[in-house]
């Protein structure tokens, strides 16, 4: 039988079912060319690129808090991607993209130079083994793609758990003359990511850290 002196939670709002309204925000691009963003998101506003979205926590916050900007996620999973364009659509955001690439390529072959006001890499495979290292998506090729789509005065932003992987990061964009350490807003770092939120509720510490370009 119920306990009467037990008060229930109130139920969680469940969202109406359905499609997302409004057209698809995943792009698909012509890959011989670099992006204009300008055409991609119909207006000229600085661009902010997240390598590795996930889910797309950080991104979809991102653009809601910032409508005076624009956010292009990368990420590799169908299935990720599809909800990120799903929950952007919910939102109503008009300021988000989504791509389904490599992004290594993106950087290399697709993003303009000088074009990217700020690059987040938020929890990127850790691959701990050693052998896996060469896998890693941050190393010291990174660091000149990077430099490369940042504009002057433009900031990548890292996150980790893996204290290794921290290291070879901050190693390679220390030794690169083109940056300079950084410090990341307090509104940035309270938006978590979804891998970031988690660890944070199993109690694992997580690193992090910015470098400007010069
Ligand atoms: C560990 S998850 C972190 C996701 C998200 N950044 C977060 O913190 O919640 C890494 C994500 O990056 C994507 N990914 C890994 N390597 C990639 C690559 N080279 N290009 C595009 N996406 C990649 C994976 O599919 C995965 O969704």
């Amino acid at each position: 039988m119920e306990d009467p002196t037990v008060i229930l939670p109130p139920p969680v709002p469940v969202p109406a079912p359905g499609p997302a309204p409004g057209p698809s925000l995943i792009v698909r691009p012509d890959i011989l060319r670099r992006f204009d963003f300008a055409a991609l998101f119909g207006r000229p506003a600085p661009v902010e690129l997240e390598l590795g979205a996930g889910d797309g926590s950080f991104l979809l916050g991102s653009a809601a808090a910032h409508p005076e900007s624009d956010f292009l996620g990368i990420e590799r999973l169908l299935g990720r991607l599809r909800k990120i364009d799903r929950k952007a659509r919910q939102s109503g955001l008009t300021n988000l993209r989504a791509l389904r690439l490599e992004a290594n390529y993106v950087l290399r072959w697709m993003i303009p130079a000088a074009s990217i006001h700020a690059l987040h890499v938020y929890f990127p495979d850790p691959w701990p083994k050693r052998r896996h290292w060469k896998r890693r998506l941050i190393n010291t090729g990174f660091t000149t793609l990077a430099a490369t789509v940042l504009a002057p005065g433009g900031t990548v932003f890292v996150r980790t758990d893996d204290p290794g992987y921290f290291a070879q990061m901050t190693e390679v964009f220390d030794a690169h003359p083109g940056f300079a350490r950084s410090v990341e807003p307090d509104a940035l770092l309270a938006r978590k990511t979804d891998f970031e939120a988690e660890f944070n509720s199993r109690g694992i510490p997580t690193c992090h850290a910015a470098w400007r370009r010069q």
